[in-house]
């Protein structure tokens, strides 16, 4: 057994969990009047309603001696401070750096990083606002107004989820569309969209390495080339985001729209750098700089608030709790906003490439889960889709809630009728419909005797099944940062406990040699090598 699993705090929660498993919510709600005061957080009026969650002030208590069993404090100073904490990769992780304030004083390597991240985003809100002005144009004297994403993974999904959730605030004219995919109808479906003269890609590449995006953006090129019919209009057309200048100049790209960030920025924590160029000329440099303030406050939260009164540490914990203690392997996040249907997509990777980890720090197998599958889906389409499995399924899937009390499209009931759903399904969770209240319904709708015994047991509802509620006054960009800054932080809270490494991917990287590997063979360059009997056949498949 691990230090971890056998430690008088992981040891104090599975006593106590063995307790407090035979309590439903609907006894604690019922027991206690000030549940959800004493459950439940604001800040800057981004409201976390806990209180439909299988705990006690004790489960808190014992949850919040884990994170500090853990040396939690600790570790949220070393990152804020620019430890090298990601060790495999030797890097500092300083997604936070990107959204402080241009006075503060952020070190790496003996150096204060804040002048280059405000350096870059003084050089992001100059060609923002002369793009989105008109001023600079495209090579015929358009304005460029369809921006074209060209990224993968950390490089494309934060971008795309926040200019979706804020296109009430994106320039009219404009357009952000995002291809990622080395299938060739991404971009050619994306291309069929556009018209070549108002028309700026731009190469999102944390290494500049990546084959999808390598492929998508010299594919993009030649086809700008052809419509415009001229080499030279590819400085027009043409933006790159990296880490690795000297292989964006190598790519044509000219200095002047080439946007830096460093390597202290983990690729699925870097919508805060330069990788969020779409979203600050989309939604421009003013509202970018209210995501990046809204981030820059949960920052602010998670690094001094005591654990009580901790939105991401409280938020982690209860993941921890139910993963580690109720065996769930999974939780749901269900927005009830159609802005924010991308933030499954999004958080999958933030989740997933982040804690999908098997060995500790030390590189020691762990004995212990570490991690969550994120799925999800907006609104009430999930209601008609998965939830079914949510309230009558045999396993217990956690959910986040997350709501604007007002809508950006206040047209007659369906706001309302919107959070009256959102509402409905917490409650209904929580609470379940125990036997007696399932006959008494059908006795009410005039059934008896065998047909009532036989539909019976089909109309209980288990309940007592957790939800997390997020509630917040009108999606804006602030509070979006708010939302996924809680995110990020709450992923290194869990991987804290768990002694793992959240900003590395080493996994993702066996598949991409293969894949290498195994291009020429299918190509018929190379002849084919050694492989499994099943990779041999469908490679012979497709080669014919
Ligand atoms: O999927 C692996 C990964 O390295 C992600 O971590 C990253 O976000 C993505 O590939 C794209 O990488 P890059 O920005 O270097 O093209």
């Amino acid at each position: 057994m691990s230090n971890l699993t056998q430690s008088p705090a992981w040891q104090a929660l599975l006593a106590h969990q063995s307790q407090i498993s035979n309590q439903t919510m609907r006894e604690m709600f019922a027991a206690d009047a000030d549940r959800f005061d004493t459950f439940s957080l604001q800040l800057d009026g981004l409201l976390f309603d806990y209180s439909k969650n299988r705990i006690s002030a004790e489960t808190l208590k014992l949850l919040l001696d884990l994170a500090r069993q853990s040396d939690l404090s600790g570790w949220i100073a070393r990152m804020f401070g620019g430890e090298k904490i990601n060790a495999s990769e030797n890097r500092a992780v300083l997604h936070t750096a990107l959204r402080a304030p241009r006075d503060a004083v952020v070190m790496v390597d003996g150096k204060n990083v804040m002048p280059d991240v405000h350096r870059v985003l003084d050089h992001l809100r100059r060609y923002t606002e002369a793009v989105r002005r008109g001023e600079l144009c495209g090579h015929t004297g358009k304005p460029l107004r369809h921006i074209v994403n060209i990224g993968i993974g950390g490089s494309a999904l934060g971008p795309m989820m926040v200019c979706e959730t804020l296109k009430p605030y994106g320039h009219p004219e404009m357009r952000a569309h995002f291809v990622s995919n080395v299938d060739a109808t991404d971009l050619v479906e994306t291309l069929k969209l556009l018209d070549a003269e108002t028309t700026l890609f731009i190469v999102s590449s944390k290494t500049f390495t990546t084959q999808e995006t390598l492929t998508n953006a010299r594919t993009a090129r030649a086809w700008l080339v052809e419509k415009l019919g001229c080499e030279e209009a590819v400085a027009k057309h043409f933006a790159a985001v990296s880490t690795n200048l000297k292989a964006t100049s190598e790519f044509g790209i000219n200095p002047d729209n080439v946007f830096e960030f460093w390597d202290w920025v983990g690729g699925r924590y870097s919508l805060w750098s330069a990788i969020g160029l779409p979203i600050a000329l989309y939604v421009g440099m003013d509202n970018f700089e209210r995501l990046l303030a809204g981030a820059h406050a949960m920052d602010v939260h998670f690094r001094d608030a005591p654990f009580e009164r901790n939105m991401p540490v409280i938020l982690g914990m209860l993941g921890v709790w139910y993963g580690n203690f109720f065996g769930t392997g999974s939780y749901a996040v269900l927005p009830y906003d159609q802005y924010l249907h991308r933030l499954p997509a999004y958080l999958q990777q933030l989740e997933m490439e982040s804690n999908g980890k098997s060995v500790d720090r030390e590189g020691q197998p762990v004995d212990y889960d570490t991690h969550f599958t994120v799925w999800g889906e907006a609104g009430t389409n999930g209601q008609h889709s998965f939830y079914q499995l949510i309230h009558q399924g045999t396993r217990m899937i956690p959910a986040d809630f997350l709501a604007p009390i007002r809508s950006h499209n206040p047209v007659g009931d369906h706001h309302a009728m919107l959070l009256s759903n959102c509402f409905a399904q917490t409650e209904a969770l929580m609470l379940g419909k125990t036997e007696a209240e399932a006959r008494a319904e059908l006795v009410a709708q005039g059934m008896s005797g065998e047909a009532l015994e036989k539909l019976l047991p089909f109309k209980v509802f288990p309940g007592n099944r957790p939800t997390n509620t997020f509630l917040f006054d009108l999606l804006d960009p602030y509070t979006l940062g708010m939302l996924i800054a809680l995110y990020e932080h709450k992923i290194y809270v869990q991987s804290v406990v768990w002694n793992i490494n959240a900003f590395d991917q080493w996994g993702v990287e066996f598949g991409k040699q293969l894949a290498g590997k195994l291009l020429p063979e299918l190509q018929g360059k190379q002849p084919l090598s050694v492989h499994d009997a099943s990779t041999i056949n469908l490679m012979q498949r497709c080669l014919g």
